[in-house]
């Protein structure tokens, strides 16, 4: 968000944030509050923080809408919203290098646990879903998801991790405009298997990016 004079400019994806915030009962100042623990990450590098946003939207809707049993619609935005927050620690240099070798992807694995660290005296639930975000998918990194962790925290991780390879192959295969929600609703589903009903919705329901 940037303010001009006392106004305040939001984005496409701060606007439908605060717009699935506010259905679901949290108060804008509230869902504010929790918005600027993202701020630095804004600064740091807008594709992650834009990414994080509609995750966040993703995760609350189908939460929401497609009765995903046992996941908080809320706790599914928040954890959503701050997945990848770790990256923070990444340089950006490595986010963004291409080629994107090993070299890199070792040091982009350590966001994962370095969300949790951020995120844990916060609020416990969005680290975990923070930290175990990418504990589903063919080459793990980050917490694992041991018998500790809730029944219905590792719902609302494994609905937030789906989400986030939706979002990351939607955006980052064709343009604005050139989209393909069926090819990132197959790959998201390769991981899924066991939840074609939310890789349906999912592709029914893109979020602008
Ligand atoms: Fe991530
Ligand atoms: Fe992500």
């Amino acid at each position: 968000m940037s303010h001009v004079g006392q106004e305040v400019l939001r984005r496409p994806e701060e606007e439908m944030s605060f717009a699935v915030a506010a259905a679901l009962g949290v108060d804008e100042s509230s869902w504010r509050c929790f918005l600027s623990l993202l701020a630095p990450l804004a600064d740091h590098d807008i594709c992650s923080y834009l990414h994080c946003l509609r995750v966040g939207i993703y995760a609350a809707r189908l939460a929401s809408f497609a009765g995903a049993k046992g996941v908080d619609p809320v706790v599914a935005l928040q954890g959503g919203t701050a997945h990848d927050l770790g990256k923070l620690d990444v340089p950006h240099a490595v986010l963004h290098a291409r080629p994107f070798g090993q070299a890199e992807r070792q040091v982009v694995s350590h966001h994962a646990l370095a969300g949790f660290h951020r995120l844990r005296e916060t609020n416990y639930q969005v680290a975990v879903i923070a930290g175990l975000h990418h504990a589903f998918q063919h080459d793990p990194y980050g917490l694992e998801p041991g018998p500790s962790v809730p029944k219905d925290l590792l719902a609302t991780t494994r609905l937030v991790a789906m989400c986030d390879v939706f979002d990351a192959v939607l955006t980052r295969v064709g343009s604005p405009g050139h989209r393909d929600p069926t090819m990132a609703r197959q790959i998201a589903e390769r991981y899924f298997p066991d939840q074609r009903g939310w890789g349906q919705w999912l592709a029914a329901n893109p979020v602008p990016a």
